[in-house]
């Protein structure tokens, strides 16, 4: 049985379509309880590569947790409470400027938040101390150069740097929205990047996202009448992940 006192190399979250690490071995589930309530499912604790890592399906392992209600804050303090210092999160995105078409791999280095409604904040609840954590660069940065060197070790191709726009969902944009995003500077869509990266930063976790681009966003790509369907999704994200082991084996072993 895991207590916060055995380390975790690594915590990966799973975004559409990844939702489990067929290369854990001799994993082990836990559900540990928070002060948030309840996770999507359980952390599956096992080795990879030599190293004790968790896997946490963001959507539940039956897909059945919408972006909008994934209790984020459960999610990355059970993962704390049981370990982990760093995470690496999936994120399937739409990609909407010319180097994020499908199946390409990106680290993201900044974010824009569009999301409304979800509970964004450790500091909810009256009575708890308010925090204003820095946040001018979202992804921690040592992460991400320890990702995109990894990527370039494992012989993986990976774009460094991009914005990511956190939208709602779980619709997908406008064409209108869209263009308003790539105006704002955003080069992938996606609808969970947060709030989970603003409450890793509050509890003081190390936190860099892998942003698989599954599809062109609405209008972005070379039919702008192109209807985005969720088995092309899974097709591109199962495609564009065959490189995730390597990846994440020369990150654990750097
Ligand atoms: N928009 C938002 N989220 C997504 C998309 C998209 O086009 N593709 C995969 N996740």
């Amino acid at each position: 049985m895991s207590t916060s006192t055995d380390t975790i190399d690594l915590a990966v979250i799973g975004g559409t379509g990844l939702y489990a690490l067929a290369e854990l071995e001799n994993p082990e589930a836990h559900q540990p309880p928070t002060h948030y309530g309840a996770l999507s499912g359980p952390v599956r604790v096992g080795t990879f590569a030599g190293r004790r890592i968790a896997f946490l399906a963001r959507h539940g392992e039956g897909h059945s947790v919408p972006p909008h209600k994934i209790n984020y804050r459960a999610n990355l303090a059970a993962l704390k409470s049981l370990g982990a210092t760093r995470v690496l999160a999936l994120n399937t995105v739409g990609g909407i400027t010319e180097r994020f078409g499908p199946r390409v791999l990106a680290c993201p280095d900044q974010l824009i938040d569009y999301t409304w409604g979800r509970i964004s904040t450790l500091c909810e609840e009256s009575g708890t101390e308010v925090l204003h954590v820095d946040f001018g660069e979202p992804y921690t940065r040592s992460l991400r150069a320890e990702v995109v060197a990894a990527a370039s070790r494992a012989g993986v191709a990976l774009v460094d740097g991009g914005c990511y726009g956190a939208t709602q969902g779980p619709r997908l944009e406008t064409r209108a929205e869209i263009t308003r995003m790539r105006r704002d500077g955003c080069d992938l869509v996606g609808m969970t990047g947060m709030p989970e990266a603003g409450l890793a930063r509050e509890l003081g976790l190390d936190y860099a996202c892998l942003a698989i681009v599954a599809n062109w966003a609405a209008g972005a790509g070379p039919d702008p009448d192109e209807v985005i369907t969720l088995q092309d999704v899974l097709d591109n994200v199962a495609a564009a992940s065959a490189g995730l082991p390597a990846l994440l084996r020369a990150l654990l072993d750097g």
